[in-house]
């Protein structure tokens, strides 16, 4: 083998086989501080500790019509997985949201899902954390494949995987160590079933491979197993706060016979929101067609996202932008609008209230307003003309 000079090898790179770069839509390392767009280029430094040692988190979060679902939520869960593992960004939280939009943005596609990972960062191939000096932050947007709705309408399969599930510690924790899950995953594969069900000590059953379980017992009551060892999903937690009024919810320790005996058992996870799953190990659950409250779950889940997705623009010269600074120095640009609190406060740049807590929650002053202020000085405002209330 030769020993190549930077450019030779750099060449080399490009031209080596690279599957999955279709998938890919734009993509941001920290480091480098510019987002890319050619896969051929989202690479990863060997020595990132998040690499070798799976010392890092993360999070997958989707946006479909430019909403992008549940921002706050994955961000909040972010911040548990860092605590648990002693590791903070390399930049601010605020931050690291405007680049999960932008990052969206930059992908210039409708659809897609953003995974964002973050890492003890690259210094060596030790254990020792402290052996990294700065943590390693990258975020890719990629293509979501949609489940067809026949699926929905149809249902899926589920199995008991032979993979125990993650000690509590582990489970509780979105980490990069994934791999009991991806043995979970390739058992059902193999099987030629949807979704693997890993139980935990005890017998209860905790979790799919990346998604939540739920069921609905006889007495109509939504079932919860309890998060000991599974992941709290953002989509089921957001899917107990949309049903809470019209439904009990328990959260309990759920035995294998009581998804044999289930009205509806349903997965819930970010990508599909709500999906009924009709058999079990090869036996019907119920009357082996999805049920109504998994169906009512997913609409309410769509519609939640239509209302609250934070909504990012494919072009930034029909509306102003923001701008962030990473602690690097090097500039990014932003625009995003809508939020629960969906009151418009600035009608040019389309800000409403919640836009504004956040930013000002995130980076402990508003940017958005000192960015309007700023544009108002330089004439660049017009809500007195566009604001039905002059405002
Ligand atoms: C192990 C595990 N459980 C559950 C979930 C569901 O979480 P969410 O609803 O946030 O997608 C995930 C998500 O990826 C996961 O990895």
């Amino acid at each position: 083998m030769r020993v190549a000079d930077s450019q030779e090898y750099l060449q080399a790179l490009l031209d080596a086989i690279r599957p999955g770069t279709d998938e890919v839509l734009a993509f941001y390392d920290h480091r480098v501080g510019v987002i890319g767009t050619d896969a051929k280029l989202m690479l990863m430094p060997w020595d990132d500790h998040l690499v070798h040692r799976g010392d890092g988190v993360f999070e997958s979060l989707k946006f479909e019509g430019r909403k992008l679902y549940q921002l706050d939520a994955h961000i909040r869960r972010m911040k548990i997985s860092c605590q648990a593992i002693h590791l903070e960004p390399p930049c601010s939280w605020g931050e690291l949201a405007e680049a999960i939009v932008e990052v969206a943005r930059a992908g210039n596609e409708p659809n897609g899902l953003v995974r964002v990972l973050l890492g003890r960062g690259p210094g060596g191939f030790g254990l020792d954390p402290y052996e990294s000096p700065v943590q390693s932050m990258y975020v890719v947007a990629y293509r979501m494949h949609k489940r067809p709705e026949a699926a929905f309408e149809k249902g899926v399969s589920a199995m008991r995987t032979s993979i125990p599930a993650k000690q509590s510690w582990m489970a509780t924790v979105k980490t990069t160590n994934y791999l009991p899950n991806v043995l979970m995953k390739r058992e059902a594969v193999n099987n030629r079933v949807d979704f693997p069900f890993c139980y935990d000590d005890n017998g209860f059953l905790a979790e799919g491979a990346t998604e939540n379980v739920a069921l609905v017992d006889d007495a109509g009551r939504l079932v919860i197993p309890e998060f000991t060892n599974a992941l709290a999903g953002t989509t089921l937690m957001r899917a107990v706060d949309l049903v809470k009024g019209d439904m009990p919810i328990i959260f309990k320790g759920v035995t294998e016979d009581e998804v044999y005996t289930a009205r509806e058992v349903m997965m819930v996870g970010t990508s599909f929101d709500a999906i009924g799953v009709v058999r079990y190990n090869n036996k019907p659950i119920f009357d082996a067609r999805p049920g109504p409250v998994t169906k009512k779950i997913r609409a309410l889940l769509q519609a939640d996202l239509l209302k609250s997705g934070l909504v990012f623009y494919a072009n930034e010269r029909n509306h102003a932008p923001g701008s962030f600074h990473s602690r690097n120095g090097r500039a990014g640009r932003f625009c995003f609008q809508g939020g629960s609190m969906d009151t418009l406060v600035c009608h040019c740049f389309g800000y409403t209230r919640g836009d504004i807590e956040r930013d000002a929650l995130a980076h402990g002053r508003s940017t958005i307003l000192e960015g309007i202020v700023a544009e108002k000085a330089a004439g660049g405002c017009q809500c007195a003309v566009k604001n039905p209330t002059g405002r």
